[in-house]
């Protein structure tokens, strides 16, 4: 009979968890961040449109080895993680454009298991265009996107269909800093079932000359997406930095063993944000905090797991052990 048509379950669900709670928060942020002593603002909110661009062309730079570092190990680990976990889905915390994530999902479908891929990401435009692309490359896939703080919103990460596997690529962790990171990772074990594995990507110790490089390009990319988090803050904020009157800063804290970002004023200068009634001033040379990227070792990596009740299960890097993935698995 014309007109019954078998109709399948929409692949593709995206909530949205970010308005207007979102705003608030970069209010929050930016108050709390630009009236102590030593100002600094928060990372997550790098990531507009414009962003999320220029992190796509770090992540080409010939200075910036994570991601062509992770993106091997990928290619030789991911049958093998696919075998260990039996993983039906995959949740990916930061997931971005994914352009990593398919050698994950390439390895569950060659595998049998693929049935589900959740991205959660802030922002909105890279799970949306993300989920597109996927449900056309992976026939019966389903795509369940999260657009929202991977701080704030992981209770609404939806229940697991069967076991799962949760990653956090990138070196996203490094980007906290150790408290938080170790709150977060507890955070992400109360997603994992006893079945259920975490795949972790962090950046490793080594020549600091190295490190330096990949977060200070010649070309001056990672200097322009440093800058933009105060265009955002203009945008969102009624604010008027003049972003060409902060230089960009990124040294090595040895101590730490962290990348620190900054933004350093050029000389001395008040800011205005509208939004907060707020006015700031920078003395010359004065430095404000943008971003710190932690860089492990894998003891503290298994510090860091066993703290949030996980632990290692397999341990991969590249032969020149620039980047590493550890596996893990709920302790017990
Ligand atoms: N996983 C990708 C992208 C890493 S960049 C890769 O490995 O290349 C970090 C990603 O995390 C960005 O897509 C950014 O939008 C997202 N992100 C940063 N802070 C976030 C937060 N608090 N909540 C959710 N997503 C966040
Ligand atoms: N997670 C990335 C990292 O720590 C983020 C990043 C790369 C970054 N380059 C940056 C953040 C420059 C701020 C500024 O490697």
């Amino acid at each position: 009979m014309a007109g019954i048509s078998q109709t399948a379950e929409p692949p593709i669900r995206i909530d949205t968890h970010l308005a207007p709670g979102g705003e608030r928060s970069l209010a929050d942020d930016v108050l709390d961040g630009l009236t102590r002593p030593f100002k600094e603002l928060p990372p997550k909110h790098f990531y507009d449109s414009r962003g999320a661009q220029l992190f796509d062309r770090i992540c080409e730079l010939p200075e910036y080895y994570p991601t062509r570092a992770e993106r091997s190990i990928l290619e030789g680990s991911a049958p093998q993680i696919a075998a260990c976990t039996q993983a039906v889905e995959l949740v990916e915390l930061g997931s971005g454009t994914a352009a990593k994530t398919r050698l994950l999902l390439d390895a569950m479908a060659s595998a049998g298991h693929l049935r589900r891929y959740i991205p959660v990401d802030v922002t909105e435009s890279m799970v949306r265009t993300s989920a597109e692309a996927l449900v056309a490359e992976y026939p019966g896939l389903e795509v369940h996107g999260l657009i929202g703080d991977f701080e704030r919103h992981l209770d609404e990460v939806p229940v697991a269909s069967g076991a799962r596997l949760l990653a956090f690529l990138g070196g996203t962790l490094g980007n906290f800093t150790p408290g938080s990171r170790r709150r977060m990772l507890r955070t992400m074990a109360r997603l994992l079932g006893p079945e259920d594995h975490l795949l972790l990507g962090c950046d490793l110790v080594k020549d600091p000359g190295v490190i330096e490089a990949a977060y200070d390009d010649s070309q001056g990319v990672t200097a322009e997406f440093n800058r933009n988090v105060l265009h955002v803050v203009n945008r969102e904020l009624d604010a008027d930095f003049r972003p060409e009157c902060f230089d960009h800063v990124a040294f090595f804290d040895r101590r730490h063993e962290w990348v620190e970002m900054r933004l350093r004023s050029v000389r001395a200068q008040t800011v205005r944000v509208g939004a907060l009634d707020l006015e700031v001033s920078f003395a010359a040379g004065e430095e404000m905090r943008t971003e710190v990227s932690a860089k492990f070792t894998s003891d503290r990596v298994q510090g860091d797991l066993a703290a949030a009740g996980l632990e290692l299960a397999d341990w991969y890097t590249d032969p020149q052990e620039m980047f590493a993935l550890s596996l893990a698995r709920p302790t017990g």
